[in-house]
């Protein structure tokens, strides 16, 4: 697979999703993390400087990424204090399943992506083919993303090794910060591979009952469509009643 090929696929997903699902007439959207989800904000500016999207939309962003990119986009930033009701999100994804639960949390922003998913009344990700998997931990092998209070890390990895984790790990920063990362909201990240999992709402529920668990990154039964850019240059949707649709570009 190429590089281009990954980026087209991307792309494409990306824009089929704002033309099949942004809002007619919407107050607030919500913008995801990660690197498709830049797609998405090219297309609506392209749209807005078309005419075809309003200038007065709210856009509310997932993280200091997502802020970032709606203000260099010269798009209207708010935030779910004021817009608590968001017509749309539109968000990245790291695997996702036949079913449309996911992992997200690659990019460290799992606890917005939830906050801002859970007020949205429609929930659409973009991926490109890699993310399109038949069961969760199969092609995302680094973990599910787990948000912690920095004090509860060491007694919450031992729990997850409990829970049947293969490999848990503290997100360490590498070349960029001695020590673990810090998330947005100033928490550590663990990462828990748990091999594929056979049923991820109970292995949410169980994550999530663990003192000092501020997030799990198992999006379950939240997302309403998945559009996917394949190899080919065409883009697959799956929708949450099951059905398919297949866009060629
Ligand atoms: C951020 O925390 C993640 O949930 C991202 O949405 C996810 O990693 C997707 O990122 P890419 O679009 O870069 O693959």
């Amino acid at each position: 697979m190429s590089l281009a090929t990954v980026e087209s696929a991307k792309k494409l997903a990306a824009y089929s999703a704002i033309d099949d699902h942004f809002p007619a007439n919407p107050t607030a959207i919500g913008i995801g993390s990660g690197s498709t989800v830049i797609y998405c904000v090219d297309r609506i500016v392209e749209k807005v400087a078309a005419g075809e999207i309003s200038p007065d939309v709210i856009y509310v962003p997932t993280g200091f990424q997502s802020k970032e990119l709606i203000l260099s986009g010269g798009l209207k930033l708010g935030d779910i204090d004021r817009y608590p009701v968001l017509d749309a999100c539109f968000d990245g994804a790291d695997e996702i399943d036949r079913s449309l639960d996911c992992i997200k949390g690659g990019g460290a922003c799992l606890f917005q992506e939830k906050l801002i998913a859970q007020c949205a009344r429609k929930f659409i990700l973009v991926a490109d083919y890699r993310k399109n998997s038949t069961a969760l931990g199969i092609k995302w092998t680094q973990g599910v993303p787990i948000e912690v209070v920095p004090s509860a890390h060491t007694k919450v990895v031992s729990e997850l090794v409990a829970l049947g984790a293969k490999e848990v790990n503290l997100r360490m920063g590498g070349k960029a910060k001695a020590g673990p990362i810090i998330t947005d909201n100033m928490n550590f990240l663990i990462d828990a591979h748990f091999g594929p999992i056979e049923d991820p709402a109970t292995l949410a529920t169980q994550i999530k009952l663990l003192v000092g668990v501020v997030e799990v990154g198992l999006f379950i039964k939240m997302a309403d469509a998945a559009y996917f850019g394949n190899e080919d240059g065409s883009v697959t949707a799956r929708n949450r009643d099951g059905s398919i649709k297949k866009v060629e570009w």
